[in-house]
Parts: structure tokens; C-alpha cells; sequence
């Protein structure tokens, strides 16, 4: 190991999403707003664009919009330490005037890797500035052979800390408390995922919203699923929503719920903005197959930071935090009446927002059949397609590859309803997609072609209006 890596190819480099200058990131970590700004920080091995020892990599923000990349912010201790082989995934919580960094510490029991198994503890740094950390030790020593990810947050004066745990094969996750931040108290269990299927959760991220608390988390799974359009990927995360005071379990009203339908997205970490808004941010990458940007020397980037609501039936719907829309110029905006079978093109862009309305209820003959999909294909030179399918009889939006990506391949699907508007923000090497009032959103990376993207729309075997706006990154 001697110098960080830089990314040395910028074709899938994100234009308006946080990624480390090289190297590999995952999980969003600490994110908070101090000292007037906001903080970014990831999971990161700046040495090669694989994982490896984790560092907190960091990018702070004046306006959730324009990131600045910061010097690494935490890096693994010495070699006898609790965090002497990495600074895994955390959180961070302003307290008088200091940023406090909650992270777990990994350390190989043999010191090399998990063959003879791993200790995880809860560990503390804090920061007078947001850029530098002191580390100050270990505040929650390991529990069970993965108990990991603290998020710390404040509630009637006092501090609880969650934690994703593996307890006897069954997913947990674990609540301590404390009244200044060093020393915790156990409280037990806060819950535990019903399927005995799911043997680990991974970043419980644990909030009010509305009247009701969310609990967030990425259930590991002993078996994959292999039916059904959810848990596909080798990563997934999702929420239940219910009800909690201070010294009881949490108690679910709902079923688990994705919080997000594509392929890459995972992690999700949430905080609150000064102004009261819930924002989440989560991971853009792969643990499970290559990434094509690997051979640039890096790999995954964050998702944008979203605005989080929750819904009268207990789902949350997400939108781009509104800032983003600055990053974008004046909309170019086309509508066509589109004919049965009818392909147009619809513009030629860079990194862009792009909002697509469709109207599929026109009038026709009884005997004439009406739009069955709607058909929207992004294509880069001559690679095959990446196509967005709006199927009016699935009631769905298919997302699928044309190229692939790296080694993963296939398609994902998101509940659609004809009328909901798409709001599609494309980045170099990726998309996220949010349907209607975004109830269901639908993220993944996309690193086949290059350069600039084509949309041709089709209305397939009926006819339908379709207006598309696009708004290139000004
Ligand atoms: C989830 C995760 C966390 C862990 C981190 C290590 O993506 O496995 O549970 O803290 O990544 O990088």
C-alpha cells in the first residue's frame, strides 16, 4: 500500500454523485449537517478499487447539491487495536459543539482475514471541524461474531445507539443508550426480522417520520429468494414502519418493503436537514459481481440525497432532494401523439433529469387494442439498448440491461400505474428512477456504453401521449 488510486477513465465517473476520487466505496456513513455543512461520509479502500481495509472516505456539501471531496477522515489503527483492520460503517451525532463518529471497529481474530473470525466493537472519534478525527476507543465492546453499523440518534434527551446483529442465526438488531455518548447501556432487543431466513441485519438506520417510526436495515439472508420481483439482488434494503417508545421493543404495523427496486442500492443512511427534512443517501455498487469501472480504477458512488415522506398507508415515498434540480438547466420539453407501434426519437443528452409523463387512456375502437408498453430506450453508440418498459397489463416499469453490466446482467421492476409521471435522473454510469410521487423508486448502475445517451419512446401495440422533458446538468 503506498498512494490512494485515482480514477483513470471518467466514461462512467459520476458527474453529480458523491464518489471517491478512486478506489472503492460502499456504505454512506455519518451523514450529518455541522459546522454549516453537510457531510458525506463512505465506506472506502482507497488503495485499489476491490474492498479491503475500510477507511471513512468523506465529501462535504454546502447545499446537498455540489460535493467537495475531503482528506480521508478515518483510517484503520495499529495492529492490536479494535480497529486495526477497518473502520466499518456508522454514524454521527453533533453534541456541544463536537461532531461525534460512531463506526465499527473490525479486527481479524488471527489478524489477516475472517478465517479464524472477526471481533466487532462500537467505537467513538469525534471532530471539532467535521474534517479531522480524534479517535477516542471502544464504547460497545463486540456482542456476537457480527454485531456492526451504530447510528446514533437522539430522542427526550436521550442518546440509543442501534446495531445489526447475528444472534443464534436470527437477524436482530440490538438498542443501548447512553446521556453523553461514552458510556452505553444496554436495553436488548428492538427487534427482530420474523423470517428465519434472514440470519444478519446490516445498517439499521432507525427515525420518526410522521407519527410513526421506520426502521430501515439490510436483511442478510441464509437462502436466496428466488421468486417474486424483491430481494434480488446479493444486497438488498427495505423498511417496516411502527411504533416504539423508549424502553419497549418496536413494535411493526407493516410488512417489509423495499426501499428501492433496482439493482443497486443499498445501506441507505438517513439524517435530519436544519430545516427538519428526513434526507437519505445510499450505496450505488456491487459486493456480489464486478463492476466494468473496477478496470478504471474505481468502483460505486452514492445514490442522490432523497427527501423522505411517509404516506397515509405506511409506505415512504422519496423524491431528489429539491437542491438537486439546480445542478440541471432549462428543460427541453417535446410531446408526441404516438400511433400503435409508433417509435420517435426523443433528444440526445449528457448526465440529465428527465421527466416523462404518458398518457395511455386514449380513446380507440373497441375491436383496436390499446397500449400494451410503452417502450423507452436509452441507447450509447452502437451498444444494445438499456430499456425502461412501461407495461400497462404488469402494472410495472422493467428496467432491464441491453449490455449488462460488469458481470450482472438481467432486469428488475418497479409497481407502475399508468398516469404516474417518471422522474429519471441519469448519471455517466447509472440511473435512478422515481415513479409517481415515488412511493417506489428504482436504482442501477449502468456501465456498458459511453458517452452521450439516446431516448427513442414507443408505443407498443396501441397508442399513447408522451411528453418528455429533458434537463441537461447545466
Ligand atoms: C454493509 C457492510 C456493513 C459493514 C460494511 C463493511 O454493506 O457489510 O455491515 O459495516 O459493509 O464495509
Amino acid at each position: 500500500m503506498t498512494e490512494p488510486i485515482t480514477c483513470s477513465n471518467q466514461r462512467w465517473y459520476p458527474s453529480f454523485h458523491v464518489a471517491a476520487p478512486g478506489g472503492w466505496i460502499n456504505d454512506p456513513n455519518g451523514l450529518s449537517f455541522f459546522n454549516a455543512r453537510y457531510h458525506a461520509f463512505y465506506q472506502h479502500h482507497p488503495y485499489s478499487p476491490q474492498w479491503g481495509p475500510m477507511h471513512w472516505g468523506h465529501a462535504s456539501s454546502e447545499d446537498l447539491a455540489h460535493w467537495t471531496n475531503e482528506p480521508i477522515a478515518l483510517a484503520p489503527g495499529e495492529s492490536g487495536d479494535d480497529d486495526a483492520d477497518g473502520i466499518w460503517s456508522g454514524s454521527a451525532i453533533e453534541h456541544e459543539g463536537k461532531l461525534f463518529a460512531f463506526y465499527t471497529g473490525n479486527r481479524w481474530v488471527n489478524g489477516q482475514d475472517d478465517g479464524d473470525g472477526k471481533y466487532q466493537a462500537q467505537m467513538l472519534a469525534t471532530s471539532s471541524d467535521g474534517i479531522h478525527f480524534e479517535k477516542y476507543g471502544t464504547v460497545v465492546p463486540a456482542v456476537a461474531a457480527d454485531a456492526r453499523d451504530p447510528k446514533v440518534f437522539e430522542h427526550d434527551g436521550r442518546f440509543y445507539m442501534t446495531i445489526g446483529a447475528d444472534v443464534d442465526g436470527r437477524g436482530q438488531v440490538l438498542l443501548y443508550s447512553s446521556a453523553d455518548l461514552y458510556t452505553w447501556e444496554e436495553e436488548g432487543t428492538l427487534f427482530e426480522d420474523p423470517d428465519p431466513n434472514v440470519f444478519m441485519i446490516e445498517c439499521p438506520d432507525f427515525f420518526p417520520l410522521g407519527d410513526k417510526w421506520v426502521l430501515v436495515y439490510g436483511p442478510m439472508v441464509k437462502q436466496p429468494v428466488r421468486t417474486g420481483y424483491f430481494l434480488r439482488n446479493g444486497h438488498n434494503a427495505g423498511y417496516v414502519v411502527g411504533d416504539w417508545s423508549p424502553g419497549e421493543r418496536f413494535v411493526p404495523d407493516t410488512s417489509y418493503r423495499p426501499a428501492d427496486w433496482g439493482h443497486h442500492f443499498y445501506a441507505p443512511q438517513s439524517f435530519t436537514a436544519p430545516d427538519g427534512r428526513r434526507i437519505m443517501i445510499g450505496w450505488m455498487g456491487e459486493f456480489a459481481h464486478a463492476l466494468a469501472s473496477q478496470e478504471d480504477g474505481w468502483s460505486g458512488q452514492l445514490a442522490v440525497p432523497r427527501e423522505l415522506s411517509l404516506n397515509d398507508d405506511l409506505t415512504i415515498s422519496s423524491s431528489p432532494a429539491r437542491e438537486i434540480s439546480t445542478r440541471f438547466g432549462e428543460p427541453n420539453t417535446e410531446s408526441h401523439a404516438l400511433q400503435a407501434n409508433e417509435k420517435i426519437e426523443a433528444g440526445s443528452f449528457g448526465p440529465a433529469m428527465i421527466t416523462v409523463r404518458i398518457d395511455t387512456e386514449k380513446e380507440v375502437p373497441l375491436q383496436v387494442p390499446t397500449c400494451e408498453q410503452v417502450e423507452l430506450e436509452f441507447t450509447q453508440g452502437n451498444q444494445a439498448p438499456t430499456r425502461l418498459v412501461l407495461d400497462t397489463q404488469a402494472l410495472r416499469a422493467h428496467f432491464i440491461y441491453g449490455a449488462g453490466n460488469g458481470a450482472g446482467r438481467g432486469y428488475r421492476s418497479a409497481p407502475w400505474t399508468p398516469g404516474e409521471q417518471l422522474v429519471i435522473l441519469v448519471d455517466q454510469g447509472s440511473f435512478e428512477i422515481f415513479i409517481g410521487d415515488g412511493t417506489n423508486t428504482l436504482s442501477s448502475l449502468d456501465q456498458s456504453g459511453e458517452g452521450a445517451r439516446s431516448l427513442a419512446v414507443t408505443a407498443v401495440n396501441g397508442p399513447a401521449d408522451v411528453t418528455v422533458s429533458i434537463a441537461e446538468l447545466a
